[in-house]
């Protein structure tokens, strides 16, 4: 049965870990998986710039023996004659054999996965989710920590535009133990709407504050993000507030032994390059994750269409 993946959510915890495992699996035999998607092909659809996740979600596929059609300049494609998303979607669906796709646009994920005749993987829309960067987050996280029960979590900069906060938040609430430290300017805080579906519900114990300084010695992993700076409607607003945190070896020297970091990149200025030294740091580790947790989604959405 064809099915999609718009939102984490839309993963049970148990296919959530079912993912890690069998990406743990391809990266412990590469070459058993080296033609399971032999003849089949990935269309990825990009309506907004994106390098890494466009480049792994093809990398993936390459891995798996299938084929790539790539969209990469939504100015160059149908769209810039007006084609409405639905009837890209369906017109994909007779070329192709999963969609991976990012918009500008929240909810045109879901306008695709509703129309198209084949899965649909959402790979960003607009501020609102952001399942396959989560995926990366949460294998690097068990791989580097064990296991996500009793970690205290700080998440760092603008928690309000960032799509990739909100579904890591959604993904990790649901594991038993995790609590959260919300670092950010007032301006950039986390919306209501996220607390009130995933952290208040389940008494998650959350705290919120500007300082990163404050919060550095109580972190297990810190979890560093971009300012948005397409998501804001002043330049001004944006120059006031894009350099609010920078991770520095300083600050790292605040931080624990076992601390990780991490960072869905591209980074700006959030973290200065000499942190990339630190054994800690764990934010190139996460790019190659993703990779790997993208080849483990391709093969289940596609084993589960043909079924
Ligand atoms: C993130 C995104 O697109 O939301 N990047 C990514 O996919 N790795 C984070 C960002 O752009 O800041």
């Amino acid at each position: 049965m064809k099915r999609s993946v718009i939102d984490i959510l839309d993963l049970s915890v148990d296919e959530l870990n079912g993912l890690m495992d069998t990406a743990e699996d391809i990266i412990a035999n590469p070459d058993d998986y080296a033609d399971s998607c032999r003849r089949k092909k990935l269309a990825t659809l990009f309506f907004e710039p994106s390098t890494r996740t466009r480049m792994s979600f093809e990398a993936a596929m390459y891995e798996l023996g299938g084929n790539v059609l790539s969209m990469t300049d939504a100015a160059s494609s149908s769209a810039s004659k007006g084609e409405s998303v639905a009837d890209t979607a369906r017109v994909i669906s007779c070329y192709a054999d999963i969609i991976a796709m990012r918009h500008p646009k929240e909810g045109a994920a879901l306008v695709a996965a509703n129309n198209a005749t084949i899965p649909v993987i959402n790979a960003g829309d607009g501020g609102h989710c952001h399942p396959t960067q989560t995926l990366a987050d949460l294998l690097t996280i068990r791989r580097e920590k064990g296991s996500f029960s009793g970690l205290t979590v700080g998440l760092c900069g603008d928690l309000k535009f960032g799509r990739t906060v909100h579904s890591l938040i959604n993904a990790l609430s649901r594991y038993d133990g995790v609590r959260y430290v919300l670092i950010s300017p007032e301006e950039l805080k986390l919306p209501s709407y996220v607390k009130e579906e995933a952290i208040k519900p389940r008494g998650i114990p959350y705290e919120q504050t500007e300082s990163l300084e404050d919060a550095m010695p109580s972190l297990d992993v810190l979890y560093m993000t971009r300012v948005q700076k397409e998501r804001f409607f002043n330049e001004e607003d944006y120059l006031r507030l894009k350099d609010s945190y920078i991770l520095d070896p300083a600050k790292m020297a605040l931080g624990r032994q076992d601390l990780i970091v991490m960072h869905p990149l591209p980074r700006v200025n959030e973290i200065s390059v000499a942190v990339d030294r630190d054994p800690r740091a764990c934010y190139f580790k996460q790019v190659l994750n993703g990779k790997y947790m993208r080849m483990s989604l391709i093969l289940k959405l596609l084993e589960e269409a043909a079924s």
